[in-house]
């Protein structure tokens, strides 16, 4: 006999048939309900043990957190709060489990807690919800590119450059300790012969490909060593970067507004329970903020305003006007206070934008090239480039990306003035050597759009083992 999933029992209930399922008993309740659940859906299934058909020693081993296999009738229930449920014929056990120290209990646990229980959270609700809606949003973005006929491109994980010259990156060796000198260690006698980390991002080397393939993109890990213990960033996270050969900042724009709109829509299309679910447990938290604290959407809401409305554009020294007038920073509400052109808008500012002054998803372009990367295409007027980001409500900035610079006049000079070593980038400038074009791309954030999916607030809870200053647990 085949095991049915769960999920497949709601979609298409055949009544009065023998199945058989296996998953997890969430509750046992009388010595005679138990709630099963096997993570295709939100939903548990109500399995009813009628009198005397199961041996008591069995019975006596089901408990919370258990997995059993279950054979029996599916029927139409005459009691509450659901519309059917199986009569049991037989059980097996087959794994116990011990009720009084299973750390999953028929409670509201908090966020931290289950952060230690990285293991097991995955069989609690919120977590399944969050991390079916996170395998339906990749499945989505691979849809949307291959829709549009972007090739699929996986770049190096290990890397001798860093792509985006912030020096945040983790070193990976096979030297001995003693092999380590911090007067300057041999990176000759090393693996690869050189010094090499783990990729901060696959621009580059996406830049080679787009440059010959047309339209490509990546969607693989990226690690960064940036010390911020913040609610967005993780040392270890996924990203989608796009790159296209002849498009400009406006195309690329245009790209990752409808990109973003595509892929939300097709969350709302496919994820309907999960979404309904985390829906409601957002407004639930929500009830117990003080009123003028609370969102005026709900999580679907959100969603469907973030698909349907225009995003604002507007440049970096738009932007800066607005940040600088505002009462915000006139009555020293913000932490950190502008008054110089140039400088990079904290968090606080990109919130502000977002969620007090447009209310709506914004995206800034043309900042100033001193606080942005070396590839990016500079402006007519020598101090601003082609860069854009793309801030969400309750997110921040969420996507970043930028037209890029093809002329290797200009190119070389950045490069040397921001001190990066030219030599590592020969190949990277040949491209501006042989062939150059303008292009573009752009880099998203996996988890941040999943946290924007789900209502999630910390970075923690959507990624299944995060990666963060002083945790590498799991
Ligand atoms: O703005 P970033 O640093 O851009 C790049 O890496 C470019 N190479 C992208 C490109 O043009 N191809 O990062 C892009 C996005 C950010 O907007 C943010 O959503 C996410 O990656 N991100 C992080 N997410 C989680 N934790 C971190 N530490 C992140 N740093 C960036
Ligand atoms: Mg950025």
């Amino acid at each position: 006999m085949n095991l049915v999933k769960i999920k497949d029992i709601f979609t298409s209930p055949d009544i009065d048939k023998n199945i058989l399922i296996g998953g997890w008993v969430r509750a046992f309740r009388a010595k005679k309900f138990i709630e099963l659940n096997d993570g295709s859906t939100i939903k548990n299934i109500q399995c009813v043990i009628l009198d005397s058909s199961i041996d008591e020693k069995i019975i006596k081993k089901i408990s919370i957190g258990c997995s059993i296999k279950v054979k029996g009738n599916l029927v139409k229930s005459i009691g509450k709060g659901q519309n059917f449920e199986i009569q049991i014929s037989s059980i097996e056990i087959l794994g116990e489990s011990d009720p009084d120290k299973y750390p999953i209990q028929p409670k509201k646990h908090s966020f931290e807690f289950l952060r230690e229980q990285a293991h097991l959270r995955i069989r609690t609700s919120t977590f399944s919800s969050v991390m079916r809606i996170r395998s339906k949003l990749a499945f989505g973005i691979h849809e949307f590119f291959n829709k549009k006929d972007f090739n699929y491109i996986n770049t190096p994980i290990i890397t001798s450059n860093d792509a985006e010259g912030a020096g945040e990156m983790f070193k990976v060796t096979t030297l001995s300790d003693d092999q380590i000198d911090t007067k300057g260690t041999d990176y000759s006698k090393d693996f690869f012969g050189k010094k090499t980390s783990l990729t901060v991002s696959g621009q580059l080397e996406a830049e080679t490909y787009a440059l010959g393939l047309g339209n490509v993109y990546t969607f693989g890990p990226t690690f960064r060593a940036e010390n911020s213990n913040t609610s967005r960033h993780a040392s270890e996270f996924w990203m989608i970067e796009p790159e296209m050969a002849f498009y400009d900042l406006n195309d690329n724009m245009d790209l990752a507004e409808s990109f973003l709109k595509n892929i939300l829509q097709f969350i709302l299309d496919n994820c309907s329970e999960d979404l309904a679910f985390l829906d409601q447990r957002l407004l639930k938290e929500e009830s117990q903020k003080p009123k003028n604290e609370r969102s005026e959407f709900t999580l679907i809401e959100k969603i469907k305003f973030t698909i349907d409305n225009e995003f604002v554009r507007l440049s970096y020294s738009e932007a800066f006007e607005i940040l600088r007038n505002s009462n915000y920073n006139k009555k020293k509400k913000f932490k950190y206070l502008l008054d110089e052109w140039g400088c990079d808008f904290q968090s606080e500012h990109e919130r502000f934008l977002v969620e007090k002054h447009f209310k709506s998803p914004v995206i800034i372009y043309d900042y100033p090239s001193k606080i942005k990367a070396f590839y990016m295409r500079l402006n007519d007027d020598g101090k601003t480039v082609r860069a854009m980001d793309v801030l969400f409500p309750g997110i921040g900035e969420i996507i970043g990306g930028s037209q890029r610079e093809e002329r290797l006049d200009v190119l070389e000079k950045r490069i040397n003035e921001m001190d990066i070593d030219e030599k590592e980038l020969w190949w990277y400038l040949d491209l501006r050597r042989y062939g150059t074009v303008p292009h573009s791309g752009f880099g998203l954030g996996f988890e941040r759009i999943v946290m924007f999916c789900t209502g999630m607030q910390n970075i923690r809870d959507v990624i299944p083992y995060p990666r963060t200053p002083k945790n590498a647990s799991f």
